[in-house]
């Protein structure tokens, strides 16, 4: 019996031990997470109005439900009271950490730490119930909001700031982050490429999205996406690019129509400096781009303000090092080799890595899949030889010893009753717990 501990419950970790006892009768995987619930940034990053995606919490339930695999919430591995890389390494066979990429990317420019400045991340992790996420007033006395980037990560936050209360209602929000956004006066967001219409990353059924919500218009400026030559002669752009202008077309040369709120796509404008205003923000300064025929842009020396009360700093992710294992910092990943953990250029026997923590913060639930079973080929093509190690009996009853107890499957599953129980009694339907307290309380009464 190979024993087998994957770090992190996202999508990579459940593909990894999906594929690990699909492949493997022999195999036995513990699933840790430093949270009690499981899904990763499925549960704590895909927007509460994206029913259908997060519905995908059911394939990775079937996983965690496996009579092979174990959950074993709330261990964190590595870093100040987490469960020593070194210590776990001798529990099991063999280790496959998926611990995705949770920090935020800088802008690196002056004002970016005023008071009225996000990150996405913070801003998602508030309305997603993260227990870390901090309430920090995000829309209060906002009129105007500038979203900084063009992925699906800015179109998710912009379309969160401009739904209204009979949308957000159904989903699973917590009711603070429901009761601030719905009572907020954002009327006008500003979400902002420094590239053009043509190279921007979202994807086109996440923008169409913008254009189909209730009383808000997207309205763009038609000289800004003129400038870009792959928004002028689309014929020869990848499907996706080519299908983003088009409906940005659409909406260009549509007729302006009256509505109380606005989303203004602008293009070609690079962030500088965000500009205080009574000792918060108050307005970013652009700096005007122009392409440079080779899918970059340089700066024109011309500057355009745009008034902010809020901004949401929107420009990608980044992988964090986890003590005791080997980084790169240039590209926020785990060096490997297909899914080896690479230490000083050989391979780690035993330590592997998968999802975003081994490709970087890109890719969508389904690219974690492929990720996944790369790694978990790669494992078990070890196994013969990892299988000689001697490890603990029951990793459970040494992790206890190191005084760690985990939460069980039983734990979570009384947080879901518990977040069920909530909604019934506000009236909605299920209403996520967002702190530790009420978390671990719900899982001890289990
Ligand atoms: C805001 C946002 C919205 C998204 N929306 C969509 C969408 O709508 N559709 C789509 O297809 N894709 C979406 N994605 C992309 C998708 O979420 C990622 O591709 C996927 O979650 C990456 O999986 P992962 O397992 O590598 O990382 P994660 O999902 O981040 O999982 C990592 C897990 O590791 C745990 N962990 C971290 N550190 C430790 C530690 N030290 N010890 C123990 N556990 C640890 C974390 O708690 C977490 O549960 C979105 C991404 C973001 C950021
Ligand atoms: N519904 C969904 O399927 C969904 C939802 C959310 C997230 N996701 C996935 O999750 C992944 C992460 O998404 P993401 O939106 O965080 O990242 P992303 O797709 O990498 O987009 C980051 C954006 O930030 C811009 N940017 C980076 N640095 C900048 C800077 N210094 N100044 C100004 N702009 C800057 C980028 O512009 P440049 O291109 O010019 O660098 C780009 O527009 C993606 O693969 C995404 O598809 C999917």
């Amino acid at each position: 019996m190979l024993r087998v501990a994957v770090v992190g419950s996202g999508p990579s970790g459940c593909y990894t031990a999906q594929t690990l006892v699909q492949l493997d009768p022999e195999v036995r995987v513990d699933v840790l997470d430093r949270l009690p619930c499981p899904y990763g940034l499925v549960r704590y990053g895909v927007a509460p109005d994206h029913e259908k995606i997060k519905s995908l919490q059911g394939n990775l339930r079937t996983v965690l439900e496996h009579d092979r695999v174990r959950f074993l919430g709330g261990v964190r591995v590595g870093g100040p009271g987490g469960l020593p890389v070194a210590r776990l390494r001798t529990l099991y066979h063999a280790v496959v950490y998926c611990v995705g990429a949770a920090a935020d990317r800088h802008l690196g420019i002056p004002g970016e730490e005023l008071p009225g400045s996000w990150s996405a991340t913070e801003f998602v992790s508030w309305y997603s119930a993260h227990p870390d996420a901090t309430d920090a007033g995000f829309v209060r006395g906002v009129r105007s909001a500038v979203v900084i980037g063009v992925g699906n990560v800015a179109v998710d936050v912009t379309r969160m700031l401009v739904r209204g209360a009979g949308e957000l209602r159904p989903t699973d929000m917590p009711q603070a982050a429901l009761d601030t956004l719905t009572a907020s006066g954002v009327d006008e967001v500003h979400m902002v490429g420094r590239r053009g219409p043509s190279q921007a990353r979202f994807t086109t059924k996440e923008l169409r999205e913008l254009g189909a919500l209730p009383d808000t218009e997207v309205s763009l400026d038609p000289a800004e996406l003129e400038m870009d030559a792959g928004y002028v002669d689309s014929a020869a752009l990848p499907a996706v690019q080519r299908r983003n202008v088009e409906a940005l077309r659409g909406w260009a040369t549509a007729p302006a129509r009256q509505a109380a709120r606005r989303i203004r796509m602008r293009f070609f404008l690079r962030p500088v400096e965000l500009l205080a205003d009574g000792g918060r923000v108050g307005a970013v300064r652009f700096e005007r781009t122009a392409p440079d025929g080779r899918g970059g842009v340089t700066g024109t020396g011309r500057y355009e303000d745009v008034a902010a009360q809020l901004v949401l700093r929107s420009v990608g992710y980044r992988g964090v090092p986890l003590e005791g294992l080997p980084f790169d910092a240039a590209s926020g990943t785990v060096p490997h080799a297909e899914g080896r953990v690479l230490r000083d250029g050989a391979v780690s026997p035993g330590e592997y890595v998968a999802g975003w923590i081994k490709r970087g913060p890109t890719g969508v639930i389904g690219t974690n899949r492929p990720c996944a079973k790369e790694t978990a080929t790669s494992l078990l093509a070890d196994a013969p030889a990892l299988a000689r190690r001697e490890v603990a009996q029951d990793p459970l009853d040494a992790l206890r010893a190191a005084g760690v107890e985990p939460v069980p499957w039983a734990g979570w599953q009384a947080i879901e009753r518990a977040e069920a129980a909530l909604g019934a009694r506000l009236g909605r339907g299920v209403v996520k717990l967002s702190d530790w307290d009420a978390l671990l309380g719900a899982a001890r009464s289990a």
